[in-house]
């Protein structure tokens, strides 16, 4: 009998939704639960001297459940089959995922193709604009020409709030030239394991660093003109505990500690993981995105608590929650429930990013079956349109001009100094800085020449370009450029100089990391690869002392080859501009970079605790803001 009671418990839920579902897509989907009403050409939401409060409850009053579902969903601009799906599904928001461009890769590119969604979305009836979206991470880095700042890892060395604000304007004149409203930054990670394929997008492992860098970037691109305005809206990302995953844990079957588990832990989510979110939301960010982790075996847009109880209410944060990627879809095996159980659960916008069809069918179904009420609905569209309104985007529809170019030696030079202030200097024996006698310098290394390499991801394509992009300065470039008159300099890959000739006074080894985006860069042993140490060791042979680069997005494990190394620079991932580290190895510039995490030794180490320790209790090879 209890196995009966048990079963029809389980079974007549589903067999009730089902029913309801075909019935409602039968009979009801295309007609209107409420009848339109058309505002009048002075209604209240169009007047910006009205409050933002007042304006969204007069525009929400207006709108149809269509309406408000299309604001919900965030669409892959890629996977939209007419462009006249935006004005058709009322979409609230189209992103360009990482790689995703216009077909022409030109700044005048980007901006033909977001104004022609944007005229869609303001042909509607009630000409609710896009969000427009994009991962501009470390400059408008997909449009060929703009300036390439250095990932968030190297700015964590340079741990300068003003630089990074005002890379952050940067980023955002650039963004506003072609249309794009909306930048998927800062990142407030906190790493704690250099296995994982995402330390570089992170500023550091300790929260009152990324703290203070994430203000300064929100401040930076968020900053406006006008009183009460917002210029680009920042996204503080991923909400929670995004670096804490452990290793093997993750959900992807491609990837190791990528969307993996944290454990939860209610201490280190108030002391660690919270306050840069605090800080960030408390300088006005309007939008959290979800990370695609998981909190012990919850993925994180299931976790209600965390989502509402303490985000919404402790954290007050009155901008929206956005799903990252897939991560709704992977909530729970049946998308419709994935779709409801996260709505539920405080996701207010969904990343789709490509079965839009879908979840405007989902969505109106459930909220007709009761399973999302109406009040969660306008909570959710309600907090996307006070962004929207933040924004500015309903008052201020003048044409803006096509772009010709983002080339701008403004941003280079800020960037060459963030370059400068990022390096850090591990170990020095005499050979930094170069000195003006120096007769003969010999370069090597897979970095040395490689623009796409220094960029690193997110940087045109998501896994970035290998290879020497035309465009910016390499570090080899910078060096060539920096010797005076009377020094020679010699360039090879692997560092193949003839051997048995004189010995250069010194030799640069510029090594590091491919680019490598999300999960697969999660790798067991971050180490350098067999040619660069090769060419490190081609170098000794033929030159006095030696200098090791490292051109990479995290540290590696160098335990074993350190020692024979004269000098260390960590260079992570410099960006479009690198005559900057020229400009102190010459002594143009000091040294003042700090380690942003620990380095460690050994792949036993790992991962570190929140305050740094190591998982075998030996030291690290260099600790968390060393620097010489
Ligand atoms: C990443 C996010 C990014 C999003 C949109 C996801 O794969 O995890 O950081 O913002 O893609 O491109």
């Amino acid at each position: 009998m209890r196995i009966l009671l048990t079963l029809i418990k389980l079974v007549l839920p589903v067999v009730v939704v089902s029913v309801g579902f075909f019935l409602i897509m039968f009979f009801d989907l295309f007609s209107s639960k409420s009848e339109a009403v058309n505002p009048s050409e002075d209604a209240l939401y169009l007047d910006s001297s009205q409050s933002i409060e007042a304006r969204v409850v007069d525009l929400l009053s207006y709108m149809t459940l269509e309406e408000k579902i299309g604001q919900m969903a965030l669409v892959e601009q890629n996977s939209l089959e007419a462009l006249e799906d935006v004005s058709g599904y009322k979409l609230g928001a189209l992103l360009s995922g990482s790689g995703s461009k216009p077909e022409v890769n030109t700044p005048a590119g980007w901006k033909d193709m977001i104004d022609a969604y944007q005229a869609q979305a303001r042909s509607t009836r009630l000409g609710i604009p896009l969000l427009y979206g994009s991962d501009a991470i470390h400059g408008h880095a997909h449009v060929p020409g703009a300036t390439v700042f250095p990932h968030a890892i190297g700015l964590g060395a340079g741990n300068n709030p003003k630089l990074v604000k005002a890379i952050a304007q940067a980023t955002r004149d650039d963004l506003l030239l072609t249309g794009v409203n909306w930048n998927y930054a800062p990142n407030l990670d906190q790493p704690r394991d250099i296995r994982w394929g995402r330390v570089y997008e992170a500023y550091s492992d300790d929260p009152e660093l990324v703290s203070k860098l994430g203000v300064a970037y929100v401040e930076g691109l968020q900053e406006s003109p006008e009183e009460n305005k917002i210029s680009v809206l920042a996204t503080l990302k991923h909400y929670i505990g995004v670096g804490s995953m452990a290793w093997g844990s993750s959900y992807n079957k491609d990837y190791k500690i990528d969307q993996g588990k944290v454990e939860p832990n209610e201490d280190l989510l108030y002391s660690h993981y919270l306050p840069p979110y605090k800080e960030g939301i408390d300088a006005g960010a309007l939008s959290v995105m979800i990370g695609l982790n998981s909190w012990g075996d919850k993925k994180m847009v299931l976790e209600d608590r965390l989502l509402k109880d303490v985000l919404k209410d402790e954290l007050g944060f009155k901008g929206f929650t956005v799903s990252d990627w897939y991560g709704v879809h992977e909530g729970r095996r049946n998308i419709f429930w994935a779709t409801v159980t996260a709505i539920n659960s405080g996701v207010d916008m969904l990343m789709l990013p490509f079965d839009y069809q879908k979840f405007t069918r989902h969505l109106k179904i459930a909220n007709r079956l009761g399973l999302v009420s109406d009040e969660r609905i306008d909570d959710a569209v309600g907090r996307i349109l006070y962004a929207k309104f933040a924004l500015g985007l309903f008052d201020d529809i003048e044409e803006s001009a096509i772009p010709i170019s983002l080339v701008d030696v403004e941003h280079q030079a800020l960037a060459r100094q963030a370059v400068a202030e990022s390096l850090v200097l591990l170990k020095n024996e005499g050979a930094l800085p170069i000195r003006n006698d120096v007769r003969h310098i010999r370069v090597a290394g897979s970095a040395a020449d490689n623009i796409g390499q220094q960029m690193g991801a997110w940087s045109i394509e998501w896994q970035g370009v290998d290879g020497n992009w035309p465009r910016g300065t390499s570090i080899l470039d910078g060096i060539v450029a920096r010797a005076p008159v009377g020094m020679k300099v010699d360039y090879d890959l692997l560092g193949d100089f003839a051997t048995g000739a004189r010995k250069a006074d010194i030799g640069i080894a510029i090594v590091g990391e491919p680019p490598y985006a999300e999960g697969f860069g999660d790798v067991p042993y971050p180490i350098l690869y067999e040619e660069d140490l090769q060419a490190i060791k081609n170098l000794q042979a033929t030159s006095e002392k030696v200098i090791v680069i490292i051109v990479s997005g995290r540290p590696l494990l160098i335990e074993r080859e350190v020692d024979s190394w004269d000098a260390l620079v960590a260079a992570w991932l410099p960006g479009s501009e690198g005559a900057g580290v020229a400009d102190v190895l010459f002594g143009a510039k000091p040294f003042t970079g700090t380690l942003p995490l620990p380095w460690p030794r050994t792949a036993e180490q790992l991962p570190l605790t929140a305050e740094g320790e190591t998982a075998d209790g030996t030291t690290v090879l260099f600790p968390r803001y060393f620097g010489l």
